[in-house]
């Protein structure tokens, strides 16, 4: 309690708790312990703070706040404490953090109700289909990518004629990258295949500096390294920007006008509220945010779009990265520019199970890119979590549980064959396939499929990377 930033959470976490006391009785009850360590006056400081945002959400809302359970998306952005939180003491899903409480992994249905987005549903679906005239990606159809943020309006937009143009990105923290990152770039690819559309990947290496122990030189060097493993995806060179922070705030006058924008119009209790920065963050992170909002605007990229400010934005990413994102959609129509469109992915499960994400951050949580088909047959069979039973004899007489197994889970995003598929879970939930068979599935899977990304990714030469790392114009439809 000592500790400035421990009581200043607490009290963020538990706003009813602290709401539900006079600032007077806070102050009167912490205070002898506190008195000492001169946090008594941040701390009624953010009381106060707190009772002054009830009595705003209740004038803009006219209902009293209920803590954590948000009605809309500028709402989650103006007043709650971190959006990221769960109302229900359940899972926690942020752009740090994944953790579930369910062995079957985060709730989906819950967490759009929570994040005030939409699902994918089957309307949707046909839409997309239509729109591009292609079968929809196995990761529509199985409800991978499972929310979205105005894609009806990207789609109305697309059926004008009026071009929109793709972002997503990734956070150089080390040389691999695990198969989970791949999700989102798989998808993407497919997206702009199938629209003919520009994109643009930003590389965080600013990001990865400010939260992780490394040097500039060194994020700067996994950024050249993962772009490889993005080149090796496959996009068109002739429609693809990647760009590293580092590199690009520098040598672009608009990219960094309009992250100048967004830092104007989001507040420092703003951004505490939705990403839980505290008080002893250095302010490199506070500031972050408007890095990652700004590619989401088409004025960032005058070599591509022009100058032109209303090309619409689609976003395909993991749902840990929309708080980002809700920001932006907040702040676009203050600063005259378009909120982005987003399609979010369910998250590539631990290989220890689906209560938290594939984090390269625990390398035994994961698969990478460069693992040898030794190693990630290892992997699988040593750590894969298993839906199974415990005995051979069990498991044939009760069947196993495909929601839980993370060989079967891992199977749903790269088994591409619908009907091989469900052969498998039918035959594991009778208990006709044991686990050892399913892990050789997988494994059989993954082996090739990754075998032959490092392939591709030994093609990918400096000059490559070079070019698609050029800010100059693109080819695109419209
Ligand atoms: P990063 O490097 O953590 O992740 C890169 C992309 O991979 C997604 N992702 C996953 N998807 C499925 N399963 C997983 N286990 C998994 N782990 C990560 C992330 O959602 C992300 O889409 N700050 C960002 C970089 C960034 C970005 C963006 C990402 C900048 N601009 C725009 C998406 C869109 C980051 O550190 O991502």
């Amino acid at each position: 309690l000592l500790q400035s930033d421990f009581v200043l959470l607490f009290c963020f976490s538990n706003a009813d708790i602290f709401l539900s006391l006079s600032p007077l009785h806070l102050q009167v009850y912490m205070l002898p312990q506190i008195e000492k360590s001169g946090v008594a006056a941040e701390i009624d400081a953010a009381v106060q703070l707190l009772l002054k945002l009830k009595v705003d959400y209740k004038q803009m809302t006219g209902q009293d706040y209920k803590a954590g359970c948000p009605p809309s998306e500028n709402l989650i952005v103006s007043n709650n404490g971190p959006a990221a939180d769960d109302c229900d003491g359940e899972d926690l899903v942020d752009p740090w953090n994944v953790s579930a409480s369910s062995t079957k992994g985060v709730d989906y249905d819950k967490l759009i109700v929570r994040f005030g987005s939409s699902k994918i549903d089957k309307e949707l679906l046909e839409r997309i289909e239509k729109v591009s005239g292609q079968r929809a990606h196995h990761f529509l159809r199985r409800g991978i990518f499972f929310s979205h943020r105005d894609m009806h309006q990207i789609l109305d937009a697309y059926e004008k004629h009026k071009s929109f143009y793709l972002y997503t990105g990734r956070g150089p923290s080390s040389e691999a990258m695990h198969v989970g990152h791949l999700i989102p770039f798989i998808f993407t690819k497919w997206l702009q295949d199938v629209f003919d559309i520009p994109l643009v990947v930003q590389m965080t290496d600013d990001e990865k500096y400010l939260w992780k122990d490394l040097t500039l030189e060194e994020c700067h060097r996994f950024t050249v390294e993962n772009a490889k493993d993005i080149i090796a995806c496959g996009f068109d060179v002739n429609k693809t920007f990647i760009f590293s922070d580092l590199d690009y705030m520098g040598a672009s006058p608009q990219f960094y006008r309009n992250v100048v924008k967004v830092q104007k119009h989001v507040t420092f209790n703003q951004v505490k509220g939705i990403f839980g920065f505290t008080d002893s963050d250095c302010i490199g992170k506070i500031s972050f945010p408007a890095i990652q909002a700004a590619p989401s605007f088409s004025s960032s990229f005058p070599q591509i779009f022009g100058g032109k400010k209303d090309v619409p934005c689609l976003i395909p990413c993991a749902i840990d990265q929309d708080p980002y994102f809700r920001m932006t959609r907040d702040v676009a129509p203050r600063i005259g520019l378009l909120k982005p469109a987003l399609l979010h992915s369910t998250f590539f499960p631990a290989l220890q199970g689906a209560q938290t994400k594939m984090s390269a951050s625990d390398p035994n949580s994961s698969i990478f890119l460069t693992d040898t088909p030794k190693q990630i047959k290892n992997k699988i069979n040593k750590h894969a979590f298993s839906g199974g039973k415990d005995t051979v004899e069990e498991h044939r007489k009760y069947g196993g549980n495909t929601e839980v197994d993370v060989s079967f889970l891992y199977l749903t995003f790269f088994l591409e064959d619908d009907e091989k598929l469900e052969k498998i879970k039918e035959d594991y939930t009778s208990g006709a396939l044991l686990t050892g068979e399913l892990k050789k599935i997988l494994i059989e899977t993954l082996q090739p499929m990754i075998a032959q990304h490092q392939e591709r990714r030994k093609q990918v030469t400096d000059e490559m990377v070079q070019q698609f790392m050029t800010p100059r114009p693109l080819n695109y439809k419209f």
